[in-house]
């Protein structure tokens, strides 16, 4: 049973006012707004989208986006009640805490980890990418043996450590810098929707679903998704299932806007706030991405587009070097800001499970100077700038993907129990057409995971697997929850027969 013991939204709370263990309430809903847009738009629309496009979908990589952000969100929802319920620093996990139990809280912060870890890296890497990209359009050229796809990725190691240094100093001075990125950011994407109208050619829309080819890159072996496996069909790409395989991949491009929940011991006023970050970010980047979508399969052939910097090279394609320039200079910006917040994220969410001891419990100390973790927000940025620098590119955002959509499941599954078990706590959000929404959005996410490839799963299960040792290994006797179990024990006893 005590696999299952829940930590109360009452412990959560309190925990969140410990002496030398509590972060600073300093933000407000657009500072949230602000932090979604910083981390949602980033690789995904940059790198992802044109690889999807051209791999799996053909211009229905729009449709791939709509079914994407249907999945988001239905989350968004669910995300927001709890994030309104719970206003506690670590997210999903400390949901989870108080209603499905430790194991289930323990499985998802360890999900969270490989998604914002890894999230954080791969973006790290795509910047390294455009850095190098647009120093070579401006005519300077960086030393290939510590370049991307190197043994070493120099660009991406010095990027995670300076920003990692930058989190530590302090929320509040990150967020500064954070608003000026957004907005050269928000400016670039609109750049590329505004200035690509021109040069689209209908005719590339059409097919607008290309028809379904067997086998092809992204069915083959090891690469083909699991669904189509399961179902017994012969591996194929593009068509229906083109769309469904193209929307697990662009979901990477909507990840973001839970991290704003793991914010919510810093937000001035979490109740009202939270829901209204989560949910405007994930607005406001569904359309720009249904946009971007639209104009860059209009603007080549989806067989054509290049599958690296995707939005720098349709201009290239159409003769407008000068806006690709222009294009990669701005993406070096955008991800700039997807990475620090992925590592804000990391470290917010080992600061939760650490203040459980489900980690060890030193990682959550505050300083008093800054109010934030420094030893932890340092450990984290090491660990995130070695994978980053020494992991090959390209194939570990499925492997986001695939941990991002567990904890949507268990997320979405908790909001109807949490209601059952808690009907008095105060939901300033709730979702609407409980338990219908919260079930279909756990459906919908479940869907995407079906559709990611069968090596990833294998990923999947191997860091799964890692995380159980740790949890019955450490966690599961070095908990807080653990110490009571040992007093309760005794008393059961002693009524007893
Ligand atoms: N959504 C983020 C991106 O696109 C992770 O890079």
């Amino acid at each position: 049973m005590s696999l299952f013991r829940t930590k109360s939204i009452e412990e959560s709370l309190a925990a969140s006012h410990e002496e030398g263990h509590s972060l600073r309430r300093r933000l407000s809903a657009l500072d949230l707004t602000v932090f979604g847009i910083g981390v949602i738009i980033g690789a995904g629309i940059f790198t992802v989208t044109g690889r999807a496009a051209k791999d799996y979908a053909g211009p229905s990589i729009v449709l791939s986006f709509v079914l994407g952000a249907v999945a988001c969100a239905l989350a968004a929802l669910c995300y927001a009640e709890f994030a309104s319920t719970v206003p506690v620093s670590g997210s999903a996990y400390t949901f989870s805490y108080a209603t499905l139990g430790e194991i289930v809280a323990w499985i998802i912060g360890w999900d969270l980890l490989l998604e914002l870890m890894l999230g954080a890296s791969v973006v790290a890497q795509g910047w390294s990418q455009y850095l190098i990209t647009f120093l070579t359009q401006v005519g300077v050229t960086w030393p290939a043996s510590v370049g991307p796809g190197s043994h070493f990725d120099l660009a991406a190691f010095l990027l995670v450590g300076a920003l990692a240094a930058l989190v530590a100093k302090g929320i509040k001075e990150s967020l500064r810098v954070n608003l000026a990125l957004v907005a050269l950011k928000l400016l670039i994407v609109l750049f590329v929707i505004f200035a690509g109208i021109s040069f689209v050619n209908t005719a590339n829309w059409s097919p607008f679903i290309p028809p379904s080819a067997p086998g092809g890159a992204t069915a083959s072996g090891l690469t083909t998704p699991l669904l189509q496996v399961l179902t017994g069909m012969t591996p194929a790409t593009y068509g229906v299932m083109g769309i469904m395989a193209g929307a697990s991949i662009v979901f990477f491009a909507y990840i973001g806007f839970d991290v704003v929940a793991t914010t919510a011991e810093e937000a001035n006023n979490p109740q009202r706030d939270l829901p209204i970050g989560i949910i405007a970010s994930l607005a406001i980047c569904t359309v720009l991405y249904v946009a971007v979508a639209l104009v860059l399969t209009g603007m080549q052939k989806y067989s054509d587009i290049d599958s690296k910097a995707a939005l720098a090279t349709a201009f290239t394609h159409v003769g407008r070097d000068g806006f690709a320039t222009l294009i990669s200079a701005g993406a070096v910006a955008g991800l700039t800001t997807v990475v620090m917040t992925l590592l804000i994220g990391a470290v917010r969410v080992v600061f939760a499970m650490s203040r459980d001891r489900l980690l060890p419990e030193r990682l959550s100390r505050t300083s008093e100077r800054t109010g934030t973790p420094i030893s932890l927000t340092l450990i984290i940025g090491t660990t995130v700038a070695l994978i980053a620098s020494l992991t090959p590119i390209g194939k570990l955002e499925e492997m986001v993907n695939i941990g991002t959509l567990t904890a949507f499941m268990l997320v979405s599954l908790a909001v109807p129990m949490l209601r059952r078990s808690r009907p008095d706590l105060h939901r300033s959000f709730r979702v609407p057409g409980s338990p219908v929404v919260p079930i279909l959005s756990a459906l919908v996410c479940f869907y995407l995971v079906l559709n990611l490839s069968i090596e990833t799963w294998i990923r999947f299960i191997v860091w799964m697997a890692l995380g159980f040792v740790v949890y019955f290994a450490y966690s599961r006797h070095h908990s807080r929850l653990a110490g009571r179990d040992e007093v309760r024990q005794p008393a059961l006893d002693v009524k007893g027969p």
